[in-house]
């Protein structure tokens, strides 16, 4: 570990309970039941010292990345707005609604201007980078509607996989939610990040798609969330999707 009991740092109790994981007392306890690792090592005593911005904490194996400064949010982004920070082109986007926000925020992924929902933001670069980064297959989960009923054909044909001009995609995942004449919606699962990608496949199999919403990132869940509303991620939410790309 990078140190010790020397007078350096902050105590690690301190620092736990400043990153809201419970009272200072409380995550003595959580030390003192070994539940708490820095750097990868239990702490198999009290009274550590670490350096919050450059040392790795886990609680239950899980990443308390707030320690170190970063926060991880979910956006919920309403069609029409590019996920850009700024945009010279003066079209609203991303970085309209986070004027009140101090820090550095990098999107995790891009959603297209007309698709709707779950959009992750965080100022850890490393974990914007992992989490879409096409290696660790993360999960997004998407909410499809398409005119008329889909076919069942179209569904088997997303399931076991459509050519696209860039390759073969295929969806983990497909669910019919609701088939009313006029309208169809699916749930789709997704691991893959190519441009475009549900709209493209929807497209070859003969349902072009009217209204894209994304519903889930990962473990993260986009729930009620109003559109064009910011959340900040739990503790236990964020180091669920730090686990999720193994950090
Ligand atoms: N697939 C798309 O086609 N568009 C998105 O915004 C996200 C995934």
């Amino acid at each position: 570990m990078t140190r010790g009991n020397d007078a350096e740092g902050v105590r690690l109790q301190k620092v736990l309970a400043d990153a809201g994981i419970g009272s200072r007392r409380a995550c003595e306890e959580l030390i003192e039941q070994r539940r708490v690792s820095v750097n990868g090592e239990v702490v198999r005593q009290q009274g550590m010292r670490v350096n919050p911005e450059t040392d790795v904490i886990h609680v239950d194996g899980e990443r308390v990345a707030s320690a170190a400064g970063h926060v991880v949010l979910a956006f919920n982004k309403p069609a029409g707005v590019v996920t850009t920070m700024q945009d010279d082109l003066g079209r609203p986007c991303v970085g309209d609604y986070l004027t009140q926000r101090s820090e550095r925020l990098f999107h995790i992924g891009r959603l297209d201007a007309d698709t709707e929902g779950l959009l992750l933001l965080t100022n850890d670069g490393q974990l914007a980078n992992h989490v879409s980064h096409p290696r660790h297959g993360v999960a997004k989960t998407y909410v499809v509607t398409v005119a008329g009923v889909i076919s069942r054909e179209a569904g088997r044909a997303l399931t076991s996989g459509v050519e696209l001009e860039d390759g073969p995609a295929r969806v983990d995942s497909y669910r019919l939610l609701s088939s009313v004449p006029g309208v169809s919606m699916i749930e789709v699962i997704i691991h893959e990040g190519r441009k475009h990608i549900v709209r493209r496949m929807f497209e070859e199999v003969g349902f072009p798609v009217q209204r894209l919403v994304r519903t889930r990132v990962g473990p993260i869940r986009l729930g009620d969330q109003r559109p064009g509303t910011l959340r900040t991620l739990s503790t236990a939410e964020a180091g669920s999707l730090y686990a999720s790309v193994g950090l």
